[in-house]
């Protein structure tokens, strides 16, 4: 076939996985086709040094009780924060107060909604990053060279009075449902910023928190179908997370991975447990005491996964800096002001990998 006859092909073939790995999976498909294959190095098995993973090698990290956290053991709790964002960047919550039907049913929902005929979950397709909702698929479709096994639905979700309107009105219970979960999150957030404020030692955070109380909160919702062949490809490449922090609920299928001394461990799931990590804002704002850490996730050749990941940070129009009361003569910031604009900026002209962006925001002092 002569070059000019094999770009149409391709193109044609591109269409396809626009349409997402459900649509592909609900049709049949039985190998992973090269548009999923990751180069050999990204691959699942082999760690960032080319060090072959053990298997079950799974991280139990460390563990919140938000119960303990409002008790007299505070200060404690304060302690093993502070730790967990310095070596980790990554915790689990337990006893968080969260009813277990509302993540239940929001799992359960979403399920749902992804189970829908693809021209109804399509209505909500949009290239358009700061859209209310977004249903799509990979990391971004539009520039990935890769596909990734991941279709997602994006809800802005505070003010939820704003956002609400814009989400899917079928299933007919996902509205209320996600909405429940939404607010409950984010008063969940409220209560761990409140601690990750006090653990940085900040005289007069309030401002801070209050601020970040006000603050946007993106629901990711993740759908990964069982993949044919999961050692070729991602269901997540390695990223950190924009945002200050995020709060993710996953159902019992692991997948999970953080990157954690050069090397990539999985998380184990932990029933009811939420898992939360720093994002790049917050890495920012401590400047850099606490770490945004890079984490992707894996696919399995038989289960399907959901997860859901609510992101929160600073108002979208708020200019995110390290914290003035952490920069001195001593410790200059680290980090440029950025903003929501230039994250977007940056995001749309290439392919999102690693930290690059949070990396674009560094000062690099000439000693
Ligand atoms: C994310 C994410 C992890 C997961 O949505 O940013 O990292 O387990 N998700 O789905
Ligand atoms: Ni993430």
């Amino acid at each position: 076939m002569s070059p000019s006859m094999i770009a149409p092909v391709v193109e044609e073939e591109n269409k396809k996985y626009q349409k997402g790995v459900k649509h592909l999976c609900d049709n049949g498909v039985t190998k992973v086709p090269t548009k999923y294959i990751w180069p050999v190095h990204d691959r699942p098995i082999f760690t960032k040094s080319d060090k072959l993973i053990k298997p079950k090698q799974n991280l139990k990290l460390p563990l919140i009780d938000l119960a303990e956290l409002l008790g007299p053991n505070r200060p404690h709790v304060l302690q093993t924060i502070a730790e967990a964002c310095e070596t980790y960047g990554f915790f689990q919550v337990v006893n968080h107060g969260m009813e277990g039907d509302v993540s239940r049913n929001m799992i359960e929902v979403c399920k749902r909604f992804f189970e829908l005929p693809y021209e109804e979950r399509s209505k909500y397709m949009s290239s358009d990053m700061s859209a209310p909702v977004r249903y799509g698929t990979s990391f971004n479709q539009i520039k990935d060279n890769v596909f990734c096994w991941r279709d997602f639905l994006k809800l802005y979700a505070h003010p939820l009075p704003d956002y609400l309107p814009y989400w899917p009105s079928s299933p007919s219970d996902f509205r209320s449902l996600a909405a429940t979960y939404a607010k409950d999150t984010k008063e969940m957030f409220e209560i761990m910023v409140k601690a990750i404020i006090e653990s940085l030692e900040i005289d007069g955070g309030d401002e801070a928190v209050e601020e970040l109380e006000e603050g946007s909160q993106l629901m990711v919702v993740n759908c990964y179908p069982p993949c044919p062949e999961p050692e070729l490809t991602l269901g997540m490449p390695p990223h950190s997370d924009y945002g200050f922090l995020t709060l993710l609920l996953q159902d019992d299928v692991e997948g999970l991975q953080i990157l954690y001394r050069d090397e990539w461990v999985t998380v184990d799931p932990i029933p009811g447990s939420f898992v939360v990590n720093v994002g790049d804002h917050l890495e920012i704002f401590s400047n850099g005491r606490y770490k945004s850490v890079l984490h992707r996730v894996l696919v399995n050749s038989t289960k399907p996964r959901i997860s859901v990941a609510s992101l929160h940070s600073f108002p979208l129009t708020s200019v995110v800096k390290p914290s003035s009361k952490l920069v001195n003569e001593l410790n200059p910031p680290q980090y440029m002001d950025t903003d929501f604009a230039t994250f977007l900026q940056y995001v749309s002209s290439r392919e999102p990998k690693w930290k690059n962006f949070l990396e674009s925001r560094k000062i690099h002092y000439i000693r």
